[in-house]
C-alpha cells in the first residue's frame, strides 16, 4: 500500500527534464533549430504509472534504445543515467497516477536545412504528468466504434512502424480522418490490404479460445504484450500473423491496446458490429487483470519505495 503522507507535495509548477536539467514548465525550452522539431527527427516512449510504479519501466527502455539504434541517433549518455533521470522526473513531480513521455531528438542544427550529421548532441526532455483518459471511462465500460481508414500504415520499407519515431504525420492524419468521420478511433491497413494497428493502439482480437493479433507492420506494444502475456493464463491460445477486416469483423471479440489507455473494447468495424455489439468478457477480465498488475506493481518499479509499507 502507499502511504500517500510520505510522498512529498506537489511543487508549485510541473517539472521537466531538459538536456541534464530539472526545469519548470515556465523555463523549460529547446531550441528552434532542433532536428526533432524541424524534421520529425527522433524517437520517443510514453510509460504510465500507479500507485507510484513506473509499469514496464524496463521493456519500454529497450523499446527506446532499439529506435534509437534505429535511427543511428548516438546518446551519449548511459542507459542507467536515463533511466535514473526518468524515475526522478515522477519524484519531482510528486506523482502517484501518471503519465511519462520521454523524447530523444537529433539535436540541435546550427542552420534550418536537414543535415544530420551537424547535429552534435542529442536532446532529451522528459515529462510527466497525472493520469488523463485518452479513451473517458464511459466508452472503455460501453465500447468503441471503429473505422476501416483509407490512409494506409506507413510501410515497413519507407520507416519502419516498430520504430516510434517523431515522425507521426502518419497516425496524426489518421485520428484525423477516424474523428471526422463520426468514429470513436480507426484501425489502419498496411499496404497489402491486412489490418496492422490503430492510430497509437495494437488491436487484438478473440475467436474461440484463440487470441490473435498482427504480427507486421506494427508498433510492437508493451501492453498487446502483456494482453498476450495474461492469455497464456487464461486458457488462450496466442497467434500473431496477418489478418483481414473479416477476421475482426467475424470476430467474438476485439480490443484495443496501449500505455495510456490500457485495453478498450471495440463493439464495431465499420459499421459491422462484433459479437453482441457488446464488450466481451475476456475483454472485460483483461481490464480487470490490467488495472490489478499496474496497482500491485507487477512489472513496476516503485518511484517512492520509502512510502510503499
Ligand atoms: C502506433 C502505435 N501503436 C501501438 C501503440 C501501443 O503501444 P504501447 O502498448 O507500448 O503503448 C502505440 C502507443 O503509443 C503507438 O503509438
Amino acid at each position: 500500500m502507499l502511504i500517500r503522507k510520505l510522498v512529498p507535495p506537489e511543487p508549485p509548477e510541473p517539472i521537466i527534464y531538459v538536456n541534464g536539467e530539472f526545469l519548470p514548465k515556465s523555463q523549460a525550452k529547446i531550441s528552434v533549430l532542433d532536428h526533432g522539431l524541424m524534421y520529425g527527427d527522433g524517437c520517443f516512449e510514453a510509460w504510465c504509472g500507479r500507485n507510484g510504479f513506473i509499469f514496464q519501466l524496463d521493456a519500454h527502455l529497450d523499446r527506446l534504445f532499439k529506435s534509437m539504434h534505429s535511427l543511428r541517433l548516438n546518446l551519449r549518455v548511459e542507459r542507467q543515467e536515463l533511466r535514473e533521470s526518468i524515475i526522478e522526473t515522477v519524484r519531482r513531480n510528486s506523482l502517484i497516477d501518471f503519465y511519462i513521455k520521454a523524447l530523444i531528438t537529433r539535436g540541435i542544427s546550427p542552420e534550418p536545412v536537414i543535415d544530420p550529421r551537424k547535429c552534435e548532441t542529442p536532446s532529451i526532455i522528459i515529462y510527466a504528468r497525472p493520469t488523463q483518459f485518452e479513451v473517458s471511462p464511459e466508452k472503455k465500460g460501453s465500447g468503441i466504434r471503429i473505422k476501416v481508414l483509407s490512409i494506409r500504415r506507413v510501410p515497413h520499407d519507407s520507416l519502419d512502424p516498430q520504430i516510434k519515431s517523431l515522425n507521426y504525420l502518419n497516425i496524426v492524419l489518421g485520428k484525423m480522418e477516424a474523428w471526422s468521420s463520426g468514429y470513436d478511433e480507426a484501425v489502419m491497413l498496411d499496404h497489402l490490404g491486412y489490418i496492422s494497428e490503430c492510430p497509437g493502439f495494437n488491436i487484438v482480437g478473440i475467436s474461440g479460445d484463440r487470441l490473435f493479433t498482427p504480427s507486421h507492420g506494427i508498433l510492437v506494444g508493451i501492453t498487446r504484450n502483456s494482453v498476450m502475456e495474461m492469455a497464456s493464463h487464461m486458457e488462450l491460445t496466442v497467434e500473431q500473423g496477418f489478418y483481414s477486416v473479416y477476421d475482426f469483423a467475424e470476430a467474438d471479440e476485439v480490443m484495443m491496446t496501449n500505455t495510456v489507455a490500457g485495453v478498450v473494447p471495440v463493439v464495431s468495424i465499420d459499421g459491422l458490429t462484433i459479437g453482441n455489439g457488446k464488450p466481451g468478457e475476456r475483454t472485460k477480465k483483461f481490464q480487470e487483470i490490467y488495472l490489478g498488475w499496474l496497482e500491485e506493481g507487477k512489472h513496476g518499479t516503485q518511484v517512492f519505495p520509502q512510502a510503499w509499507k
